[in-house]
Parts: structure tokens; sequence; C-alpha cells
């Protein structure tokens, strides 16, 4: 006798109802990217259909997200003004600050994650200050201009902050400012493996943030590292994060499901700007079935024990998902 595993793969209802992992339009974040000016919608070259927005056209696509059920972003600013510490970004009048706001006014049920960072603030484009001694980020400075950061994002309306800037400590540092300014309830999702990846390019072309000279192996993980990126997430949970992630996703499949198998946290799995142009321009060439092989990916994130993606495709997919549901 062998078994017949083909028995359960008869027809469409059984298959579902012996299905193990689902995707749900309440499992995504949407990244958006606002620069300052009206009526701007740039489409960036190499990620199609993912474009740099105005305030005013951020506002219509939330309208539109709103619509669709999705109701969670990710808002990343491009300023115009750079300089060495990201004075930009410090400030109440910040563009971030401005599309919170403004987002809030109109749809003040859109729940706004925020990427807090200073690559996209500073003229070296590095996460943080430099300190003028080993030319890398210096940490707990750059922690001291975090908390401040935090606080804008917090004053303007966020709903909950995402330190990416992979600096040690951070976690400590945002909670007890938020706590000590009477934020005691606004999460944090800590970008807690963090890996210095190759799948980050077409992300630098959009934010405008790639660093002037040198890398960012002294802040993010090195990729081939395993035990480390649970050592990080366990330290970010105990510093009092509320969400862990993994970034990249699908070259760390491997990471999700060691964070998922040692933290009880919930989990974010970020799916990159590299790995969203892959299957576009594969899509675009005529390749793919490229909603198959995206649905695919995105369950592939859910079985390996994210319960939150983050992921350029979060529009298509829950387009896809409102139209077969019945
Ligand atoms: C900022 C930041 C980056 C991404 C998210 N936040 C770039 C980087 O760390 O180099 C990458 C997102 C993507 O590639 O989609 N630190
Ligand atoms: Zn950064």
């Amino acid at each position: 006798m062998f078994k017949r595993f083909r028995r359960l793969r008869m027809n469409d209802t059984l298959r579902n109802l012996v299905q193990e992992n689902v995707l749900s339009k309440d499992d995504f974040i949407y990244p958006l990217f606002v620069i300052e000016g009206e009526n701007i919608k740039n489409e960036i070259k190499s990620m199609p259909e993912v474009f740099q927005m105005s305030i005013d056209i951020i506002l219509k696509e939330c309208e539109y997200l709103q619509k669709i059920g999705l109701n969670s972003i990710i808002l990343f600013a491009i300023p115009k003004l750079k300089d060495s510490i990201g004075s930009e970004c410090l400030d109440e009048q910040s563009l971030i600050s401005r599309t919170i706001k403004a987002i809030k006014k109109e749809f003040p049920l859109m729940f706004i994650v925020t990427d807090l960072c200073f690559c996209e603030y500073t003229n070296h484009g590095h996460c943080g200050i430099i300190d003028p001694k080993t030319k890398s980020v210096h940490n707990d400075k750059t922690l001291e201009i975090s908390a401040i950061q935090a606080l804008i994002h917090a004053q303007a309306g966020a709903d909950m902050i995402a330190p990416s800037g992979m600096m040690d400590g951070i976690i400590r540092t945002l909670r007890t400012a938020l706590d000590e300014n009477g934020f005691e309830n606004l999460p944090i999702m800590a970008y807690s493996s963090k890996f210095a990846s190759g799948y980050y390019g077409p992300f630098a072309q959009v934010a405008q943030s790639a660093p002037s000279y040198g890398d960012r192996k002294t802040y993010q993980m090195n990729p081939a590292n395993r035990l480390e990126a649970i050592n990080e997430s366990l330290a970010d949970e105990e510093e009092g994060a509320d969400i862990l992630m993994v970034k990249p996703a699908l070259a760390f499949l491997d990471i999700i499901r060691d964070i998922r198998n040692n933290s009880k946290l919930p989990l974010a799995a970020y799916n990159v700007s590299g790995e969203y142009s892959m299957l576009k321009l594969a899509q675009k060439a005529g390749f793919i079935d490229y909603e198959r092989v995206m649905m695919e990916t995105l369950l592939g994130f859910k079985r390996a024990g994210a319960n939150i993606i983050i992921s350029y495709h979060a529009k298509e997919a829950i387009e896809i998902l409102n139209k077969n549901k019945v």
C-alpha cells in the first residue's frame, strides 16, 4: 500500500478545505513615496507602476486604496533639502509631517506607518550622522536625532513608527522618547533583521538615498548570517519592539521561519524593491504569468511565517483578491 496524497487534490473545494495558508487583504502594508510640489506623479524606471507623488496625488491614491480595502501604508519622504544630519526631517514642517497631516485629515482611518531613517535626508546618503574619525555612521549620535524624528512623526499623527537604520539601541531609545512624551500607545515595528542587500537597488533610485561613498555594511547585517538575525530580533524584542521584520524577504525565507520559531511577536516580511522589479520586468517581457507568480511569492512569505507583508505588489494583490472573492 502507498499513501494517496492526490485524494485531497481532486477538486477546488477540497483543496481549499485543506489549504494551510491564505493571503488576505488585511496582510498588507503598501509603500508610498512623497515628494515636494503639486500634481507630480513620476514613474520609477526600474519599478514600473511605482511613483514618486506630491501630497495632492498621494491623497487621490489613498482614496483609491481605501476603496479597494487597502488601509495600511508605509510612507517615505524625498525632501528637497539635504544636509549632513538630515535636518529636514527634524522639523515640524517637514515633508513627511505635512503628508501625514494631510492624509489623516481626509482619511482618518488610513493606518500610516512611517519609515524612520536618515538616508533620504542626508547629502552623503548614509543612515545617520557620520563620525569624521571612522567615516562610518556614529551610532549614539544617530540615536539622539532618531528620537527627535520619531516625535515629529508621532506629533504629526503617525500610527506606527518603523526605524530602518539598523542602529544599536534604537528601539529602546524610541520607546523611551515616545513614552516620555505621551505616546505610550504608539507601536514600533523594528526593522530587526535588515541585511546589507543588493535587492534595495531600485529603492535607492526612488528615494534618492544611495550612499555617496562606501556601503551600509557597518550597520546592516551580513546576508550570510542566520544566528545574528535571531540575536538582533530578540534584542529588539527585549528593547520593546511590538512587531519584528525580516528584510529583504525572498532570499531570506529561512530567516523569516527562524524568527517565527524564536519569537512570539507579530512578524513582517519586507518584499523589497529589487524583488518587485524582477517580477515586473519579467511580466513586461512576457516571460512569466505575473499574477500567478506574484501571488505564489506573497503566499510563500505567509508560509515561511510572516503575518504582515510590506510590498509594492500590495495594490495589485488586493485587486486580485477582491476579484476572486465570492
Ligand atoms: C532606508 C530604507 C531602505 C529601504 C527601506 N528603508 C534602503 C536601504 O536601507 O538601503 C529599502 C526598501 C526597498 O528596497 O524596497 N534605510
Ligand atoms: Zn537609511
